[in-house]
């Protein structure tokens, strides 16, 4: 008999909360939103919160809030947000060893509670979590993937449609490399319906627009007080709805590499094609000189945040 899909979310803060309503809102199956025990009031109350909306637009899908991990069992898709956001002033980086604890024993649950979901890790540091998840579940590199990509290619796209006054809809940027300061935007696949940016917008224009994609974490933390949530939540709902619907969509993603762009046991942001099978292969594509350059410092930086990790 068909039965919907389950989505858990591991983490009821903000992005959570944005996730279970975007999630129930597009019907892509049932959400269990799960937080530490003290914060389980507040994971009842948004699910009881997001079945009134959705009674509202009259949407077929049940949000449930919960602490305990027994509950996401026999999920499809598991969602990890767990951890704490930066504040003004503190780099992704600066959250390793809080997050890293944190991340340690949401995965060992993953493991013991939804040995088939496919997993997507949002908390920061992206690129050390997403590798501490692969590494404590086991889990084939197909089922854990990290969400980055697709939300630093948004911002590039949304500050291009801005610059260049066209519809964000004709807009393709690929951002590549890890999720931080040393993320590599490639110009030659970032176009207006096909014609590559660099024939719409002079070289300073788009270099002050990198620099920005670059820093498009940060501007949002310096504004709000905490992280942005709307647009990674989005982000990881491309991903999730290209794995539960066979969409086979091609999303920038970090992505555990095994041997592809030259690297090995590390994760990076890569394109990667997501269908039914989960992260079904990487995407190689020729960059530039000046891109392969890039791609190397990132890889240092995640290198060294994963041997900082592995001495936590
Ligand atoms: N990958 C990206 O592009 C990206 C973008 C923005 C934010 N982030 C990161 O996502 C994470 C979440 O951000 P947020 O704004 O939702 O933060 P938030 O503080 O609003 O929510 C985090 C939630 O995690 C919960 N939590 C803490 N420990 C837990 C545990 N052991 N088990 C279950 N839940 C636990 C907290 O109680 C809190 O409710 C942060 O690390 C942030 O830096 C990543």
């Amino acid at each position: 008999m068909p039965k919907r899909s389950k989505i858990s979310l591991v983490g009821a803060g903000n992005i959570g909360g944005e996730l279970a309503m975007l999630a129930a809102r597009r019907e892509l199956g049932d959400v269990v939103l799960l937080d530490i025990p003290e914060k389980e009031g507040v994971a009842k109350g948004k699910a009881l919160d997001i079945n009134q909306t959705l009674a509202l637009d009259g949407l077929d899908a049940r949000v449930t809030g919960t602490s305990n991990y027994a509950d996401i069992a026999g999920s499809d898709v598991v969602i990890v947000t767990a951890g704490v956001p930066r504040k003004p002033g503190m780099s992704r980086d600066d959250l390793l060893t809080i997050n890293l604890k944190i991340m340690r024993g949401v995965a060992g649950n993953v493991k013991q509670h939804a040995p088939n979901a496919f997993v997507i890790v949002i908390s920061n540091p992206l690129d050390a979590m997403v590798y501490e998840m692969k590494k404590v579940t086991g889990f084939p590199r197909t089922h854990v993937v990290g969400m980055a990509g697709a939300l630093d290619s948004a911002r590039f796209q949304a500050f291009l449609a801005e610059e260049l006054k066209c519809s964000v809809k004709d807009v393709s940027a690929l951002v590549l490399g890890g999720h931080g300061d040393t993320m590599v935007p490639c110009l030659t696949y970032t176009t207006v319906k096909g014609i590559p940016v660099g024939q719409l917008c002079s070289k300073e224009k788009l270099a002050a627009m990198i620099e920005r994609t670059a820093k498009g974490g940060g501007e949002i933390v310096n504004l709000m007080g905490t992280s942005a949530y709307y647009a990674p939540a989005a982000g990881a709902i491309s991903m999730a709805e290209s794995y539960l619907k066979d969409q086979r969509r091609t999303i920038a993603c970090a992505a555990f590499l095994e041997g592809e762009y030259g690297y090995k046991d590390l994760y990076m942001g890569v394109p990667i094609v997501i269908s039914g099978k989960g992260m079904e292969k990487v995407v190689e594509i020729e960059l530039s000189a000046d891109e392969k350059k890039m791609l190397e410092a990132s890889a240092k930086a995640v290198r060294e945040l994963i041997e900082a990790s592995a001495k936590l």
